[in-house]
């Protein structure tokens, strides 16, 4: 495809985050356009369409993967149904966006991202939070070497989410896990980032709400996992959606604190373009500010000055999908950290139920062979 033709883009599902993130961030993007709109209830369907003036929509995303006039889709649908979905997009060549948690376990995230490799598209995992500004940064200062051998890694991410229904997000056949994949598995891809691949660990989920506002919830709401990587280092990491009085979303906390031989880095999300850091034996930590040049994806149609910087960071996502079908080069992130993430909470998950330490080399038959490749 040249650089000059026209995307065009599906975008199936049309719930919360993708009136947040995929249509504003796919709306800056020049020759890129949204031609159809997918999603399985007909009023949500139709409130999209009247926001987007889109005039192509469907309740069955069968319909879409197999028009010849798209080119990607972005899937933002319920997480069970990631894998069929990217499934028949994928065979029907379509470049493919999805949403995290990329599947149900390890063994369909693989099998979706060896698809995606096999038929040549190109494969995104929606990590949204590594492209908040300092994040970008603080992966690189790591990558150049500034944090020495990693020693400890640290993350914490506590909302308010208090007693509410959280519709299918408290399923355990619609989402899989609750807290697990909602948030740590964000958590989850800062490790890989930062540190590397992990070893072993051990992992507790808690249920506290049997009951989420009149219907059953069978997820965790709190899930935490101690790890050690293959480097050496050490790993906490603990979410919960019941720190009462901690707000939700970028108002309430999520952080992470990296320990090195040479210095340490605080990252905490509601602060884009600030980092904490200090030196060994020095006096403490120091903020330092982000450059300029970090604020956004190199290349990104978006005004860093314009909007609420905790929300237009989102918008980068899609920037980097859309440049990586224009450079035919791989996604960042790709299905394969997706894949990754999900081999970590399947152990967590595991290791939960049976309270050993879980080898990521040594779980069960199926996840064995692929966790290999870690
Ligand atoms: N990356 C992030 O920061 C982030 C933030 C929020 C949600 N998410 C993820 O995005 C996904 C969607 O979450 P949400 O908060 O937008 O949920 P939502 O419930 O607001 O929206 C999901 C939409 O999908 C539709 N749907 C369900 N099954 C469908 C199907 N088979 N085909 C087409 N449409 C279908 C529903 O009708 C609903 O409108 C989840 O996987 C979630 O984990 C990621």
């Amino acid at each position: 495809m040249s650089s000059e033709d026209t995307l065009n883009f599906a975008v199936i599902g049309c719930g919360g985050v993708t009136l947040q993130n995929h249509l504003p961030g796919l709306a800056l993007c020049p020759e890129v356009k949204v031609v159809a709109l997918c999603d399985a209830d007909a009023a949500t369907l139709e409130r999209a369409r009247q926001q987007t003036g889109v005039s192509v929509t469907c309740t069955r995303h069968e319909d879409i993967v197999k028009r010849e006039d798209i080119h990607a889709v972005i899937i933002a649908t319920p997480n069970f149904t990631h894998r069929s979905i990217a499934l028949d997009a994928i065979a029907h060549g379509k470049h493919v966006l999805c949403e995290k948690p990329l599947a149900l376990n390890h063994a369909d995230a693989q099998a979706m991202a060896e698809a995606a490799d096999r038929a040549g598209v190109r494969h995104m995992t929606a990590f949204t939070y590594r492209f908040v500004p300092a994040m970008r940064y603080l992966a690189q200062l790591v990558k150049r070497g500034d944090l020495g051998q990693p020693y400890h890694y640290r993350s914490c991410r506590l909302q308010d989410w208090g007693t509410r229904n959280l519709g299918w997000r408290q399923v355990k056949k619609l989402a899989g896990t609750g807290e697990l994949g909602d948030m740590l598995s964000h958590r989850i891809d800062f490790a890989h980032l930062l540190i590397g691949p992990m070893k072993r660990l051990v992992a507790n989920l808690k249920q506290w709400l049997p009951v989420r506002g009149g219907q059953p919830n069978d997820l965790d709401d709190w899930a935490a996992v101690l790890a050690e990587f293959q480097n050496g280092a050490t790993g906490v990491l603990e979410s919960s959606k019941l720190a009462s009085g901690r707000n939700e979303s970028w108002r309430s906390l999520d952080c992470v604190e990296i320990n090195g031989s040479a210095r340490s880095f605080v990252f905490i999300t509601g602060e884009w373009n600030k980092l904490q850091t200090g030196k060994a034996g020095g006096p403490g930590l120091e903020t330092i500010m982000i450059p300029e040049d970090f604020w956004k994806v190199p290349g990104a149609p978006r005004d860093p000055h314009q909007g609420d910087p905790l929300v237009t960071f989102r918008y980068d996502q899609v920037w980097e999908f859309v440049d990586a079908i224009r450079n035919q080069r791989p996604c960042i992130p790709s299905f394969h950290d997706g894949a990754r993430a999900q081999a970590v909470m399947d152990a967590a998950l595991e290791s939960a139920e049976t309270r050993q330490w879980m080898e990521l080399r040594q779980l069960r038959d199926g996840i064995k062979r692929v966790v290999r490749g870690l």
